[in-house]
């Protein structure tokens, strides 16, 4: 091998280790390119420019924002593959408009977006089969890891390209030329369609997901199409695991054609097929597994739920070892209502558990019973009720980090960097120990590329999930076992 293939598949490992693409032949000569390119523009040789890219500095993570736009291919058109729109359209979305007409909330991801093409036609799509769509709340998501793709997509105009495969109708109905011309070039998106979409930058491979506080969880519908593609089968099982923890039980999951294909479905995923498209749904309730190591524990321990009323700060973790209600038995049904609210938010049927809880007599209520109200309405997208419902739990129990960290998610929500800091900060400050508050600061710290300040912050949290059960489960990730969310987090720093 020569000195120059041994660089080159050097950089292949890096790359495959940071963002899961497995660079085929075919690339070589764009790699030969990178690699004499890249290091020239940071005065590197090639070794230096490779340690450079397995560093942990803000150099390195500003070097890979750029390496990431050269390596990933962002091809997108609206409407893409016509057999799965129209399965999206006459079956998928009337399906689930049908099952969610009670809460009248819908939550949709579309994961590897590009410029956006694909969540795009979701959003179409959505208007036209819900004359009261004003009257719902959608929360529609576009993620992908290369920002310029990502700028693009909020930009919302388009050429010619985009459009090859979209009926007249839409473009009449959801672009204007720009500029307004006979001839133009661009079309830009209506103003209501491009606000249906929040666009965010993700790394489908490292970044964690489900996460309640970047709104990625309890989803309906993921699409991710012609991602899997550039990925080995072993990312694409561990994606689909994220995946199927990040759907609600009866959730969608839609690759493109065959993208799965050889690869062990997760135990709680079933296959759907229609003739235009194989699709994958989680099921209602965990399936019983035929592969072991996708198979539920055998004991399970039940999700840690409300935060305990525990007001002094202590460096005690058996709160994450016990049993999810940690309230006395009442006599009067409130402990049940407790038991039900928190079976009902595990399955997402957070329209349930709100009416339950507002039938419940407001005189009996606790702390917990906001606190659950509280996360019921912050996912259903009612977050001004959330945040009073927060704050009445407070007012309970104004020293308990569980609650200034439920806060902390709603301000997040609401767009309130500084105080979702200083809140999650106050939290520590209370409990040190309180491993929610430390996850959702490092996820924070991570997203704003504070790459050090975040490691520093998983590590404190992995070191307290040491002294946790393998089974016992963590709020606001109660989709993972402390164990394999151990093994998502190590793996996150590893490679970033
Ligand atoms: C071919 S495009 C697919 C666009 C759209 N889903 C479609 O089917 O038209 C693939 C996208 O996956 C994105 N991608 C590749 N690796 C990724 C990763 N590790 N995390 C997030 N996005 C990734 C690329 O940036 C690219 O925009």
């Amino acid at each position: 091998m020569s000195p120059t293939d041994v660089l080159m598949r050097q950089f292949r490992d890096i790359v495959l280790d940071r963002i899961g693409l497995v660079l085929p032949a075919y690339e070589d000569a764009l790699i030969e390119h990178l690699l004499q390119e890249r290091p020239q523009q940071r005065q590197l040789d090639t070794a230096s420019y490779l340690s450079l890219l397995q560093s942990r500095t803000v150099v390195a993570e500003e070097e890979w924002r750029q390496l990431i736009l050269d390596l990933t291919t962002g091809e997108s058109y609206f409407f893409r593959d016509g057999g799965q729109m129209t399965l999206l359209r006459e079956v998928l979305l009337p399906e689930l408009i049908q099952r969610k007409k009670d809460s009248k909330t819908l939550r949709i991801w579309s994961a590897g977006c590009s410029t956006g093409e694909e969540p795009y036609s979701i959003a179409m799509l959505l208007d036209q089969l819900l004359p009261d769509r004003h009257g719902w709340h959608i929360v529609l998501i576009g993620s992908d890891i290369n920002e310029q793709a990502l700028e693009k997509a909020r930009r919302g105009c388009y050429g010619a390209w985009s459009f090859r495969r979209m009926e007249r109708v839409f473009m009449e109905r959801y672009f204007v030329p720009d500029p307004p011309a006979e001839h133009a070039v661009h079309w830009r998106l209506t103003e209501p369609i491009r606000q249906m979409v929040t666009f965010r930058r993700l790394n489908l491979v490292h970044d964690l997901f489900p996460s309640e506080l970047h709104d990625l969880h309890a989803m309906d519908m993921i699409v991710c199409r012609n991602v899997f593609i550039y990925f080995t089968s072993s990312t694409i099982l561990n994606l689909a695991e994220k995946f199927t923890k990040t759907l609600s039980p009866g959730g969608i999951l839609i690759t493109g054609h065959a993208e799965m294909h050889g690869v062990v479905r997760p135990a709680e995923l079933a296959l759907r097929l229609f003739t235009a498209s194989a699709i994958y749904q989680r099921l209602e309730r965990p399936a019983v597994a035929t592969t072991p190591s996708h198979q539920p524990p055998a004991t399970v321990t039940p999700v840690v739920g409300p935060p305990p009323s525990r007001a002094t700060p202590s460096r005690a973790n058996n709160r994450h070892r016990q049993p999810a209600l940690t309230v006395q038995p009442s006599g009067d049904g409130g402990t049940d209502v407790l038991a039900q609210a928190q079976q009902l938010f595990t399955t997402g049927r957070y329209q349930e558990l709100i009416q339950l809880l507002e039938q419940y007599p407001a005189k009996k209520k606790s702390a917990q019973h906001y606190y659950w109200s509280a996360r019921a309405h912050a996912n259903s997208g009612h977050l001004a009720q959330a945040e009073r419902d927060g704050h009445r739990a407070l007012a309970m129990e104004p020293l308990s980090a569980p609650y200034h960290t439920l806060l902390a998610h709603i301000f997040h929500g609401q767009s309130r960097s500084v105080k979702t800091v200083e809140t999650l900060k106050k939290a520590l400050y209370l409990d040190g120990s309180y491993i929610p508050a430390y996850l959702a600061l490092a996820e924070l710290y991570r997203n704003e590329g504070d790459v050090q300040r975040s490691r520093r912050t998983y590590s404190s949290a992995l070191e307290l999930m040491a002294q946790l059960a393998d089974t016992a489960q963590i709020e606001y990730h109660e989709e993972w076992r402390v164990r394999e969310l151990q093994q998502q987090i190590e793996q996150l720093l590893a490679n970033s």
